[in-house]
């Protein structure tokens, strides 16, 4: 199935002062994906090109044209030329769809379903909103956090879905900030940080005793979904109704004593392969691109995986995944820019998002 695409603008949307849509002309080629996916975007910038994943914000079933929607960070290359030159942007390099937080037959048939997310991570959200409520009839408790009300992103559409559909959709608001007085459209307004405890009521207030039997999908900055795997593990939620997407995790510590000694490692990519002298320490992927291997990466914190490869011999370490399940990684799937050789026998073989 194709999954390469070079698609023009069919417009744009500024959200917020913050945050922009992309709404995108795909020149006739038919694109499927479930709600929630995230695709990977290479755009060049100043004569190099990047690659960063983006959340779809469109539902399958509810818009007639993928779109995303990207909001400004700290330092984020790629988001911040986006919201100011998409208007100039003439043509989008798009990989996709990828990822494994999206809509499933099981969330449809759910009674209930709840979003948590916070600032941008509403992204993946708004498309899993909207097609749940056109294609199930499932009950939705989305909880919103941003720093104020100017900056929640698709404020006008949530709350004219939550007047059309106000008898299965809740949507409860945290504002961080203290800069501007709400306006009353909302199921709730909470002023101030979510605490665990206020969370977990919001979740049993609205559910009830259908809370065990929801599915969760948390989107959003290390620190919300932390709180939000602390409040779902406490509530005994099983695992398998829990769905997270992290943007930028905090660093896990290495668990395991690696070795101390330059590691070799073969490297087979398109058609090619390269021995790499690994010094202790790195990882395979800065290894790779050190020596000019020009290997696919993006996030380079195991979240969006496209440094993906494939375990041929050896052994590895891999530090943190948030992206592949645990049958891929079984398979001997590994990602790149995670892993650290263990040995001196290491052979991979790149082979694009599986
Ligand atoms: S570069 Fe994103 S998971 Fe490795």
């Amino acid at each position: 199935m194709k999954q390469h695409y070079f698609w023009k603008t069919a417009c744009i949307i500024r959200e917020t002062t913050q945050s922009v849509t992309v709404i995108f002309d795909t020149q006739g080629d038919v694109f499927s994906f479930k709600a929630g996916q995230f695709v990977n975007l290479t755009l060049s910038i100043n004569g190099e090109s990047v690659t960063r994943s983006y959340s779809l914000s469109s539902a399958p079933e509810h818009d007639a044209h993928p779109a995303i929607t990207v909001k400004a960070v700290q330092a984020g290359i790629m988001s911040n030329y986006i919201l100011t030159h998409a208007e100039e942007i003439q043509e989008w390099e798009i990989d996709g769809p990828h990822g494994f937080f999206h809509v499933t037959t099981e969330t449809e048939n759910c009674k209930w379903v709840v979003l948590i997310g916070g600032g941008s991570g509403i992204t993946p959200l708004y498309s899993i909103l909207k097609q749940l409520l056109l294609t199930s009839s499932t009950n939705i408790l989305l909880v919103d956090s941003n720093k104020n009300e100017g900056d929640v992103i698709f404020a006008n559409a949530l709350a004219y879905m939550q007047q059309v559909f106000s008898d299965r959709l809740k949507i409860v608001q945290v504002f961080t900030g203290s800069a501007e007085t709400p306006t009353a459209r909302w199921s709730e307004i909470i002023q101030g940080r979510l605490s665990r405890i206020r969370l977990k009521k919001i979740i049993r207030q609205n559910l009830g005793d259908e809370y065990l039997n929801a599915q969760y999908f948390v989107c959003g900055p290390d620190g919300l979904l932390q709180l939000a795997t602390e409040v779902i593990s406490g509530l005994e939620i099983p695992q398998h109704q829990f769905y997270q997407e992290y943007f930028q995790p905090k660093a896990e510590e290495i668990t395991v004593s690696l070795p101390q000694e330059m590691q070799e490692v073969l490297i087979h990519h398109r058609e090619q392969s390269n021995l790499l002298e690994v010094e202790p320490g790195k990882t395979i992927l800065e290894t790779a691109l050190q020596d000019h291997v020009r290997v696919p990466y993006s996030c380079k914190n195991g979240t969006c995986g496209i440094c993906v490869a494939k375990l041929l011999d050896g052994d590895v370490y891999m530090r943190q995944n948030y992206v592949l399940p645990n049958d891929r990684v079984n398979e001997g799937y590994i990602l790149l820019c995670q892993s650290h050789p263990l040995n001196n026998n290491v052979t991979v073989e790149t082979t694009g998002f599986v």
